[in-house]
């Protein structure tokens, strides 16, 4: 029993630091998701509890978070066993980077602008309240079985112009601010570039920078021209405006990427696309649920 009312049950994934099981919150007869320390193997007694303060950290912002339906409700963190452990709202669905291997490249663009359209609405959110993501990327993305996209792993969130000690992010999503100590801190524009990395990945079945090794180069992108010009005229050129290695040529904010996508957003009441990603993330407009999308022009 993890602090004394969650039945661990399944693991269903692992990263760096974590193990993610399924538990069962018995006071609530609720699923909720256990992000566990690993269990400590040669690591020095400082060198795990650091890693512990870091989990303890993305619990705390996660909670700060709270109230963002685009992501998992932050429930408890504190110990169990020595391992630190984060309890989160338990996501049903698919992790997004499954649905795109098995469908790319995504057949239609209202599909692809539904996904980045959803999580433009989340981060509009999240740097409403001063916080980068820093980490978006298809694994951190699950589509819900009613086409809603959420948005998970806080381990890299970070207050917007906070001072960063050293590069993070994941090779082929991070913009290069994001590769070396930064003393003024990353913009929402760092979410923005990742968004543009995987608005090409869907339509164009390419990262912009998978030419190069780690920190993208200024010869890059490279992307396949006859794959791209597939790409509607628009988004073409918003995808690679997304993905400028200078942050000041890159969208201003996540709420301009929206505008640019508006055209190709399914309206209220519309009919599905002839060939639906499964879950179908363009439900999420078709059922009229997106906030953005009843401000209209006046979003801006
Ligand atoms: N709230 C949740 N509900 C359901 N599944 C989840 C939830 N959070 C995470 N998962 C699953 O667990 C996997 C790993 O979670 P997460 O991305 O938070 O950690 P990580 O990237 O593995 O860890 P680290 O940040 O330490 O590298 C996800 O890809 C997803 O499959
Ligand atoms: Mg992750």
């Amino acid at each position: 029993m993890v602090l004394g009312r969650y039945e661990l049950m399944e693991m269903v994934g692992s990263g760096g630091q974590g193990e993610l099981f399924a538990g069962w919150d018995v006071a609530t007869d609720q699923k909720v998701a256990i992000k566990l320390q690993k269990p400590r193997q040669f690591e020095s007694t400082g060198h795990y509890g650091e890693i512990a303060d870091e989990l303890a950290d993305e619990g705390g912002r996660t909670k700060y978070l709270a109230g963002i339906e685009g992501i998992p409700r932050f429930i408890e963190c504190g110990q169990y066993q020595n391992r630190y452990c984060i309890v989160l709202e338990f996501v049903e669905g698919a992790v997004l980077y499954d649905r795109m291997i098995s469908a790319r490249p995504v057949k239609e663009m209202s599909t692809a602008a539904a996904i980045i359209g959803q999580l433009c609405e989340i981060l509009h959110q999240v740097h409403t309240r001063r916080v980068v993501h820093r980490d978006v990327k298809p694994e951190n993305i699950i589509l819900e079985p009613d086409g809603r996209v959420r948005l998970i792993d806080m381990g890299l969130a970070i207050e917007i112009g906070e001072h960063t000690e050293r590069g993070c992010g994941t090779v082929g999503y991070a913009p290069p601010e994001q590769y070396d100590e930064n003393p003024d801190g990353v913009t929402p524009r760092a979410d923005v570039f990742a968004l543009g990395c995987m608005l090409l990945e869907m339509t164009v079945m390419r990262l912009p920078y998978a030419g190069t090794e780690k920190r993208p180069e200024p010869e890059c992108p490279v992307l396949p021209p006859d794959r791209l010009r597939l790409v509607p005229e628009q988004i073409r050129s918003l995808a690679l405006r997304m993905v400028d290695r200078e942050p000041a040529n890159r969208p201003t904010d996540v709420l301009e990427v929206f505008d640019l996508l508006r055209p190709l957003l399914h309206c209220p009441g519309s009919k599905p696309p002839s060939k639906p990603l499964d879950p179908d993330p363009t439900e999420f407009y078709r059922t009229g649920r997106s906030a953005l999308w009843s401000l209209g022009d006046m979003v801006r």
